[in-house]
């Protein structure tokens, strides 16, 4: 559920019109809603009421300081893969011992930025990197929190380019060599275990890979409490699927996958984290955009939008689906054409959808796309020097400019010529 649909005939943000939005930044744009995103996150934080539990937005979906800040304010943790989004963390206001570092490369840099700041729990992806962890944090004289992110090599069945659980991708630490990484890790003088990490893979529509690969976890966390390590959180990672296509069979619910939780690691005493993104940015945001042109090819007609690949790369980058729909609602009935939907950019890849089925459009119309408030903005760029689209943020009857359209003046003056050319 979210808070964008049609009054007048015209599609809103909660109680702000579209059009009203597009009037004052232009578009492209994003718009997030702050009612769905308090929602999504309540949904989760409910879905593990009864056990001891943080729930840890993963930041890398959308990490406007603001939407970082309303979740804060909700009482999430934040999971964060970088010194960036650490430190946008800490900008908006979250306390580092709410903070988790994930990622399967952090630098020396990035360990001591955390460590100085103040970190829950860095996990940890292989020996050498568990070697450097311990390095830094002797050398500040204090003591890094660390659990492993094993590998449970359990197929997770969603799109190849973001299922991460099996052996051959690039995650974690093997989990037959678990006990043996366990034992290393605990004889570092500058680490100390608190628990287990575990990631399969985003868009999960099936609630059968969590159970199989928290099933593992549950098992190996006996297996190091007998080895004598101290086991007392399990971070489970994020994953669960959105509906991206109204038509479709809906995902799993939160409560659900909670389900799953209690069943397979809820005997165990530890506190529980998890890292949603998706679930709950991906459909608390819209991209909206305008027709520039509707174009006849041989066979194909074109809608031509202001938006492009550099905006929201999901299409064309995983032939991930967006639902696109009419800012103006059409009337019931409406005959409908055939369009493929495409940006400006010089690439045939720069297609957010063929042969869709859609009520007719003529130029400066505004078009929605779906849920994309997670991995839209996040993953934008200035390809094809198109300066990056502002973010809007709106709750109840108000909105606001949480990132600005930069002017073609600030993105040139990022470059410096040299004073020999
Ligand atoms: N935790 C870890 C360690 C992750 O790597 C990820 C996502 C998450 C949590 C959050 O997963 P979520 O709940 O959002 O599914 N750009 C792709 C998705 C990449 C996901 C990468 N890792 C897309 O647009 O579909």
């Amino acid at each position: 559920m979210d808070h964008f649909n049609y009054h007048g005939g015209i599609l809103h943000a909660e109680d702000v019109s579209i059009p009203e939005i597009a009037a004052t930044v232009g578009t492209p744009f994003y718009v997030y809603s702050a009612a769905t995103l308090r929602r999504h996150f309540q949904v989760f934080d409910e879905a593990l009421a009864g056990l001891d539990h943080l729930v840890c937005y993963a930041m890398k979906a959308n990490s406007n300081l603001a939407v970082v800040k309303l979740l804060g304010e909700m009482g999430a943790g934040m999971d964060v893969v970088s010194a960036g989004e650490y430190l946008r963390a800490k900008a908006a206001g979250i306390p580092g011992e709410r903070i988790v570092f994930s990622g399967v490369g952090k630098t020396r840099e990035e360990m001591r930025i955390a460590l100085e700041g103040g970190i829950r729990q860095f996990n940890l992806e292989s020996e050498p990197e568990m070697l450097a962890l311990s390095q830094v944090a002797t050398s500040l004289g204090v003591v890094a929190p660390v659990t492993i992110r094993v590998n449970p090599d359990v197929d997770a069945k969603t799109h190849e380019k973001i299922a991460t659980g099996k052996s051959d991708n690039k995650f974690g630490i093997p989990i037959g060599r678990a006990r043996a990484a366990y034992a290393e890790t605990a004889a570092q003088p500058g680490l100390k275990v608190v628990g287990i990490d575990v990631h399969i893979g985003s868009q999960l529509t099936d609630l059968a890979p969590y159970r199989a690969a928290y099933e593992k976890v549950a098992e190996l966390t006996r297996s190091l409490r007998a080895d004598g390590h101290e086991i007392s959180r399990l971070d489970l990672g994020g994953g669960l699927g959105i509906p991206y296509e109204q038509s479709n069979a809906v995902p799993p619910l939160p409560m659900d996958y909670g389900a799953v939780v209690r069943e397979t690691v809820g005997d165990l005493g530890c506190e529980i984290e998890i890292e949603p993104g998706r679930l709950i940015a991906g459909n608390a945001g819209l991209m909206i955009a305008r027709v520039i042109y509707v174009k006849q090819g041989a066979e194909r007609k074109f809608l031509i939008l202001d938006a492009a690949m550099n905006d929201l790369v999901r299409p064309a980058m995983y032939e991930a689906h967006h639902d696109i729909v009419p800012v103006a609602e059409p009337p019931a009935g409406a005959a409908q054409e055939r369009y493929d939907i495409v940006g400006p950019v010089c690439e045939s890849g720069d297609t957010f959808a063929k042969g869709r089925s859609l009520p007719a459009f003529a130029a400066d119309d505004l078009v929605a796309f779906r849920s994309a408030g997670a991995y839209g903005a996040v993953m934008a760029s200035e390809y094809n020097s198109r300066p990056l689209i502002p973010e809007v943020l709106v709750d109840g009857d108000r909105f606001a400019v949480v990132r600005a359209r930069p002017s073609y003046e600030e993105m040139l003056a990022r470059d410096t010529v040299p004073d020999w050319l």
